[in-house]
């Protein structure tokens, strides 16, 4: 969709609005090779050029993280380094905003996307959609293969009345198990191993629905294709 060239850079993350006219006085906003010197003409995103260079992620975006230890998914600073802060600055200044998808917790390492589009938000971390989620997690203990049997039937965490639908549990190594949960509760993992009588000491996502984070290095982002609306 068409829109005027000072809202595109102040949405994509450039600079402000007010600033934008500056650029454009500058010369540094082209359009089919013409220098545009009027902020309020419209053009679509994917056709601007800012300094001879494309918009980033004109129609969206779609991050696959692998986010280390210690960080959070939150906005906020002040609880800790963000997963924000691994991503180019100029994105924590799109609007709409890139926010993850579901959470995971600040010790808890792995697979986690992040997008600008809400209506993929809500699909992938809607309970309608049941979207599996794959869990390496180390125990405090040796686990007993009775546990399996204690997953597929459905935890009943603390506090909650709702049961949690049957998880797949396989036993990895002694104190290492892989999870496959298709729900996405606060803490789940975790609490599902309480339930039990586990302490998790480690805890690493490694696939998201489809999405694999296979061998994307500690702290690094790649961008995937943006999915069909509806899938
Ligand atoms: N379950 C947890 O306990 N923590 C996470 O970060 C993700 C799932």
């Amino acid at each position: 969709m068409k829109r005027r060239i000072d809202q595109i850079l102040g949405n994509f993350g450039y600079c402000s609005r007010w600033q934008a006219r500056r650029w454009i006085n500058e010369g540094r906003i082209s359009h089919n090779g013409v220098v545009l010197t009027d902020f309020s003409s419209k053009v679509e995103p994917r056709e601007l050029l800012i300094d001879g260079e494309p918009i980033a992620f004109p129609d969206g975006m779609l991050i696959l993280l692998n986010k280390p230890l210690g960080y959070v998914c939150s906005h906020e600073s002040g609880e800790g380094p963000r997963v924000y802060d691994l991503l180019p600055p100029r994105w924590q200044d799109r609007e709409p905003k890139v926010v993850s998808i579901g959470r995971l917790d600040k010790d808890t390492s792995g697979l986690l996307l992040l997008t600008d589009q809400s209506a993929l938000v809500q699909r992938w971390t809607s309970p309608k959609h049941h979207v599996e989620k794959v869990y390496r997690a180390t125990l405090d203990r040796e686990l007993d293969p009775g546990v399996i049997g204690q997953f597929a039937a459905g935890i009943a965490l603390r506090g909650e009345a709702k049961v949690c639908l049957p998880a797949a549990l396989t036993i990895i190594d002694a104190k290492l198990a892989e999870v496959t949960l298709s729900e996405g509760r606060y803490h789940q993992v975790r609490r599902m191993f309480a339930a039990c009588g586990y302490q998790v000491e480690a805890l690493h996502r490694q696939r998201f629905g489809d999405i694999e984070l296979g061998d994307l290095p500690e702290g690094q982002w790649r961008a995937l294709p943006l999915p069909a609306a509806g899938s």
